[in-house]
């Protein structure tokens, strides 16, 4: 392992990270558990993923907590993982504070049950100016709801004069996204052996580093955050370039 941390180059770690957390139900059951049990057993997983992020240099992370779909799953899976992230964000706040970690969340947030929102508008509020590293969390986030969102904010500003069709671009379609103030992602990672983006930060993941990864969330640790960076740094990002164009910074 320590090898493995030696051979990270600490200059090209990915500045922004976004997981898409997978394989909870699956770890329970393997384990003869309900699947809350996963759960509550992904939380170590976050953890972990949180700090490491963190020690590398990462400046953002992104996590898949809640997708649109899952609203779908039964009613007490969902009241579940709404109790579990009501006292995990209690409990963590004061070490998200030690930590110097920015807590951001997109999605439709307004959604989640008022409990919900208010643990988790404070939890930003009291964060929000640490500066190590930001950890958003995706709650009841769909990447065409977001962009849909986005398109009614934008055609309103057009309606009332306040912006000219002429003027939208990429960077102003960038701005009325969910994720705002967060940069493009370099790295995503799915764990589970799911090879889908299942609707997640479509528009920010156009040029990102995909990885995928049979280990199931609840056990994902260090280890494997260090192999999905290492098999990162081991690819050329090319933005459409040739390799040339790369290697003499044209
Ligand atoms: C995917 O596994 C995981 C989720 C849909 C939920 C992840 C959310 C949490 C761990 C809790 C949120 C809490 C905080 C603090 C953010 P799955 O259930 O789809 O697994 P399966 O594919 O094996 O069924």
């Amino acid at each position: 392992m320590e090898e493995k941390l030696r051979s990270i180059n600490l200059h090209k770690v990915p500045n922004h990270i976004a997981v898409i957390m997978d394989g909870n139900g699956r770890w329970a059951k393997g384990k003869g558990m309900q699947r809350v049990f996963g759960h509550r057993n992904a939380l170590t997983a976050i953890r972990e993923t949180a700090d490491t992020a963190s020690e590398l240099g990462v400046k953002y992370l992104t996590m898949y907590a809640f997708s649109t779909e899952n609203w779908n799953r039964p009613k007490f899976e969902v009241d579940a993982l709404m109790s579990l992230l009501i006292t995990t964000l209690k409990k963590e706040l004061p070490e998200f504070m030690r930590k110097d970690v920015r807590v951001n969340a997109i999605g439709n947030t307004k959604s989640l049950p008022k409990p919900a929102q208010k643990v988790l508008n404070n939890v930003i509020e009291k964060t929000k100016d640490n500066q190590k590293i930001t950890l958003t969390f995706a709650l009841s986030y769909g990447a065409r709801e977001e962009i849909v969102n986005a398109i009614k904010n934008i055609s309103k500003k057009v309606v009332n004069n306040e912006m000219e069709i002429e003027k939208i671009n990429e960077k102003i379609i960038n701005n009325h996204l969910y994720t705002f103030n967060l940069p493009d992602v370099d790295l995503m990672i799915r764990t589970s052996g799911e090879h889908r983006i299942s609707n997640f930060l479509l528009w920010q993941m156009a040029y990102a580093e995909l990885y995928f990864t049979d280990v199931l969330w609840p056990d994902f640790r260090k280890e494997h955050l260090f192999n999905a960076i290492l098999d990162y740094q081991n690819r050329e990002r090319r933005f459409g370039k040739t390799s040339e164009q790369i290697e003499t910074n044209e």
